[in-house]
């Protein structure tokens, strides 16, 4: 079995959403089990190792057997234990609906900007009970590293893209959209759609991590008429072929990562003050 500790920080994790439980192909030299104040994370966090020997740490964000659902992730935990270990950038993958003809199934994309159709129910905020903080969520994915998961699109097989500056509607789900909202959020300038966007992104805020997401359309949702409704064997069909390429695209991005010209994007240098001037509480 696997050490339960890992001497040293972590400064890259992958979140892996529905379809990716696990990462293949790479060295696992931990699997640490973190209690946060928030709880327990999805997952155990498993530390791999690229092939640079550089650590990165890997949760599954449904469980290792998809028993949570969107509103269920504990993300508060799986953002805290990320940290504690030294996490300052996160690339999390999530299997999206695509709201655009011209972003078919199996195709990547890279979104640069979040509406929030969750309902409140999801904890969302480390900032409560007697410290209060707002953080800036303007522009909640890191460009930088979008631009490095852009230069990677070479990895992809099948001829699958890799869009970029797209718009993520996050429903809370667990039920798919109505015909008439997915036509009401393309109105509204979104292209893509997923559940699970929202509140890990936010807390990455908060913990001053540099976040960006790598969405995989398995569907076009329901707003064409002509065509039958998302449905979940589709997702999964689509989702196997994804699953393939994300491992593909892991692997250049670790390579592509670990260079010498992005250093700072791994130390969080664009994140690290993200709450500096949050905290709007009076010291005691
Ligand atoms: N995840 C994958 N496809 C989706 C869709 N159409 N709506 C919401 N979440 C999704």
């Amino acid at each position: 079995s696997l050490p339960d500790t890992y001497d040293g920080t972590v400064g890259l994790a992958i979140i892996g959403g529905t379809g990716i439980s696990r990462l293949d192909g790479f060295k696992t030299v931990a699997s640490l089990t973190i209690t946060t104040p928030w709880g327990t994370p999805s997952s155990p966090v498993v530390i791999l190792e690229a092939p640079s020997g550089a650590p990165v740490a890997f949760i599954a964000r449904h469980g290792v057997n998809h028993q949570y659902t969107p509103s269920e992730v504990p993300a508060r935990a799986n953002i805290a234990a990320l940290r504690s270990i030294g996490v300052r950038a996160i690339i999390a993958f999530s299997a999206v609906g695509s709201l655009r003809e011209e972003i078919p199934p199996r195709d990547f994309v890279v979104p640069s900007q979040i509406i929030d159709r969750t309902k409140g129910v999801r904890p969302a905020t480390f900032f409560e009970g007697g410290v209060v903080g707002h953080v800036g969520f303007s522009d909640p994915f890191d460009a930088q590293i979008g631009r490095i998961i852009k230069s990677c699109e070479g990895a992809l097989v099948g001829g699958s893209k890799i869009h970029e500056g797209k718009t993520l509607v996050c429903m809370e789900g667990p039920q798919f959209s109505t015909r008439a909202e997915s036509k009401l959020y393309r109105a509204w300038g979104g292209d893509i759609i997923n559940m699970s966007v929202l509140p890990e992104s936010k807390l990455a805020r908060e913990a001053e991590i540099a976040y960006a997401m790598i969405c995989m359309a398995t569907d076009y949702d329901c707003f064409r008429d002509d065509a039958p409704p998302v449905n979940v064997p589709e997702v999964l069909a689509h989702m196997k072929a994804n699953a393939t390429n994300a491992q593909h695209l892991v692997g250049h991005l670790l390579e592509e990562l670990v260079k010498e010209e992005h250093v700072d994007v791994l130390a969080g240098a664009t994140l690290k003050e993200s709450a500096k001037w949050a905290i709007t509480t009076s010291p005691a």
